[in-house]
């Protein structure tokens, strides 16, 4: 009887994880084909930082080995490279694209450097032709950080498909959303290989890990509403604080740059089914994307506030809507009073942390521009959560408060 239940059970387990394997592989073909990649070039990982990370170790970045990023980023970038025991350089921003200032990113190559992180900030794709072609020049690999830039593209190449590698972040704010999850697509057939190896070394998410987000993402989905975004916000930052649920990064995360336990963990199942569901309607996503940052865009222009930079050389995936306030706490505050769904992001160079930088070897004051950016920026939501009549009231919320908004500009710009 004993034997015969033993059976069963793991006759169930092999379905799961058969099944398991077949809806992973689904989820790459799908991601490849919107790529127009091969699927043996597209691995999954619990978050996009987990890919950063597998990346870098294939790439064989080494203790010491320096890593350039954007003074403008999400901390567990830098957490990433500082995983392996590598430095994170640090280079300037240019303030109308919130990406890399090329003028200034030579300076930062030294003989260490090992890799240069281009980063797609609110899905606007870095200008790569240069930075892939200073990279040629001192034999330095690129990758892209598309965490905000899957669905864009950089002189008709997609985003992702230019630089040795790149990396995609399916989290909650992201282009499409898993609830939380990461993507890589490595462009150098070799270093997939090494890439796949370092991915299958990764533990598998638990099946607590598995229910806890398929509850998390009904629900986001079936309760959240703009109106109640400020109170589920408070929740929301309270149940990850305290490991409740799968947040934008656990405690610890924040606290300093030592590798979290459970970490490397690869792509779960939820997060392929969630994935190939919002691949089938992708389109219509960034077409709303578009329309609302439209929408935006003329109501600033309208107020002689120069626009978010839309640039000739790559498609803007939207996934936020940046302005700069003066008294950026005054200013969310105001939008809690009014139900405005409003985010500070990216509050710090790296995001969101605004105390003990050096952690991550960030010196404070080091790039005043970027500090002056985090202490005055926000943003307002483009999602499909934001029907158009949502963005018509945040437009007249705008409106109505548009001398502070004229007087930011004018005072910051
Ligand atoms: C610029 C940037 N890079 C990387 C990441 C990491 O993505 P994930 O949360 O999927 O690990 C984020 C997260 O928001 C980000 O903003």
């Amino acid at each position: 009887m004993d034997k015969n239940i033993f059976k069963i059970k793991k006759h169930i387990l092999n379905l799961c994880k058969y099944n398991f394997l077949l809806i992973q592989k689904k989820y790459k073909k799908a991601i490849a084909e919107y790529l127009n990649v091969d699927s043996t070039q597209i691995s999954l990982y619990w978050r996009g930082r987990v890919g950063l990370y597998c990346i870098l170790k294939a790439m064989d970045v080494q203790p010491n080995d320096e890593v350039i990023l954007p003074a403008f980023t999400c901390v567990v970038v830098p957490s990433a490279i500082k995983y392996l025991g590598a430095k994170p350089i640090y280079t300037a921003i240019d303030p109308t694209t919130y990406n890399i200032d090329i003028k200034k990113l030579e300076d930062k190559i030294t003989l260490k450097t090992k890799v240069i992180l281009a980063q797609n900030t609110f899905g606007l794709s870095s200008d790569l032709d240069p930075i892939l072609a200073l990279g040629k020049k001192h034999g330095i690999k690129v990758i892209e950080d598309c965490a905000h830039g899957f669905g864009g593209s950089y002189r008709e190449r997609k985003n992702g498909t230019s630089a040795t590698a790149a990396f995609f972040s399916s989290q909650w704010n992201k282009p499409f959303s898993t609830g939380i999850g990461g993507i890589v697509l490595c462009n150098d057939l070799v270093l997939a290989k090494k890439i796949q190896t370092v991915q299958e070394s990764l533990e598998s998410p638990s099946f607590k890990d598995e229910i806890m987000l398929a509850t998390q993402i009904f629900i986001r989905k079936n309760i959240l509403r703009p109106s109640i975004y400020w109170a589920a916000l408070k929740v929301y930052r309270w149940a990850s604080q305290h490991g409740f649920i799968s947040g934008s990064s656990d405690a610890g995360e924040l606290e300093n740059a030592i590798m979290p336990p459970n970490y490397l963990k690869a792509g779960a199942n939820i997060q392929a089914k969630k994935g190939l569901e919002a691949l089938q309607h992708f389109g219509k996503n960034l077409a709303h994307r578009k329309e609302v940052a439209t929408l935006y865009n003329n109501a600033f222009a309208r107020l002689n506030i120069e626009p978010v930079y839309c640039s000739e050389y790559a498609t803007h995936t939207f996934i936020k809507f940046p302005f700069l306030v003066k008294d950026q706490e005054a200013f969310l505050k105001l939008a809690q009073q009014n139900q405005i769904p409003l985010g500070d992001w990216l509050n710090s160079p790296i995001h969101p942390i605004r105390k003990n930088l050096e952690r991550w070897d960030y010196d404070e004051g080091s790039f005043p521009l970027s500090e002056k950016i985090g202490y005055h920026i926000l943003n307002l939501p483009t999602d499909e959560s934001i029907p158009i009549k949502e963005a018509k009231r945040i437009i007249l919320f705008l409106e109505k408060n548009k001398d502070e908004l004229v007087r930011s500009w004018k005072e910051l710009s």
